[in-house]
């Protein structure tokens, strides 16, 4: 398995490699860069990000790393060829019988946190769907656990004072090109507790950026969800929240990085702010019925986070809104969890 997996870090190195090249030496690179240059992306990010480009076509991939059926398998267990199925569903054997899963697509490869390619992210040029195709799972790429810019991130600051989390690759190239090289995103997936408990071993503070649309607003919720537990003393979290239709490709584009430091300084909502407005939404506190409806919403959250003073001015925080005792409110914890359970 070991050996495997070796043979497989190769592999996908060798293929970021053959896509940078692409993105330089094909025919079609031209179109791919005005692509990229079009989204504002200079040679030297690109460089930096080893960004390149899978070209149109179903063999490019395996002619160049796939001569053998054993080749044309390992590509196959790296998540960059695909197997083709007879009309009965059975698959076939031999190289002849896979194509290239990355076609016409500009290409982000995926470090893990020593550095190696471990997958990729592909964009369409235009219009296209899927707009986004990403490696599937495979024996070296989970992509629950791997932050993408991560290793990037390390690579430009020698300390990492904070990490943006966003959602897609062009945010956090984006970023980079205005110098603001600290943004990671998820890969397609939403912010789980395995990312954060990546993201804060490398800072001490996260601010979650997701785009200002619906979909954002419920991945910030989700976020915040898989954060909590893992909010010991010294970590600090906050979300900036973005005008309807940005996201921090478009936004920092517009307002320079300057100006987006700035607002995730003055603006960026700290996690009690941010969660007390949330549970807060449509709640009357006047009423006795609001504040009971805040506890029971409230204290279930507030009981993820672990053991410290965090939490406990968390849960006075929530006394002084809802007039409730710390040991009322325990109550309240004890009766929803047995609801739940
Ligand atoms: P751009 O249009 O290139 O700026 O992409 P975006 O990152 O702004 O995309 P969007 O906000 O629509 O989606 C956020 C992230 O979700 C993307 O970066 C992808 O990781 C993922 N995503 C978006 N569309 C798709 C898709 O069609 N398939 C998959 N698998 N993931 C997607
Ligand atoms: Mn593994
Ligand atoms: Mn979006
Ligand atoms: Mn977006
Ligand atoms: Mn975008």
């Amino acid at each position: 398995r070991q050996r495997e997996s070796q043979s497989l870090y190769q592999l996908t190195e060798k293929a970021a490699d053959f896509y940078r090249n692409q993105l330089r030496a094909h025919p079609a690179a031209g179109r791919a860069i005005a692509y990229l240059r079009g989204r504002g992306l200079s040679g030297e990010i690109a460089r930096d990000f080893g960004i390149g480009l899978a070209p149109p076509g179903w063999d490019n991939l395996l002619n160049e790393l796939g001569d053998t059926a054993q080749n044309a398998d390992l590509l196959e267990q790296a998540g960059l060829a695909i197997r083709r199925q007879d009309s009965d569903g059975n698959t076939k054997p031999g190289s002849r019988h896979h194509y290239d899963r990355f076609r016409n697509r500009i290409m982000f490869p995926i470090r893990d946190q020593r550095g190696r390619v471990i997958a990729f992210g592909g964009r369409v040029l235009g219009d296209d769907k899927p707009k986004y195709l990403n490696s599937p799972e495979t024996p070296i790429f989970h992509k629950s656990r791997e932050l993408y810019g991560l290793w990037e991130a390390r690579q430009a600051n020698r300390t990492l004072d904070r990490l943006i989390v966003v959602e897609g690759y062009m945010d956090v190239v984006a970023l980079a090109q205005f110098g603001i090289r600290c943004a990671v995103a998820t890969l397609g997936t939403a912010c789980g507790e395995e990312h954060i408990q990546l993201a804060f071993r490398h800072t001490p503070e996260l601010v979650f950026c997701f785009d200002g649309d619906q979909a954002g607003r419920t991945a910030a919720k989700r976020a915040l969800e898989a954060a909590l537990p893992h909010m010991q003393d010294g970590r600090s979290l906050r979300f900036l929240l973005l005008p309807e239709g940005e996201d921090p490709d478009t936004l920092v584009r517009q307002v320079g990085g300057e100006r987006f430091q700035q607002m995730i300084d003055e603006q960026g909502r700290p996690l009690e702010d941010f969660l007390f407005d949330l549970l807060g939404e449509g709640i009357n506190l006047q009423t006795m019925d609001g504040r009971a409806r805040l506890s029971k919403l409230a204290a279930p959250l507030l009981d993820l986070l672990p053991a410290g003073v965090y939490r406990q001015l968390m849960f006075q925080q929530l006394a002084a809104r809802t007039g409730l005792d710390k040991d009322t409110l325990q109550e309240v914890i004890s009766a929803e969890k047995a609801r739940a359970a």
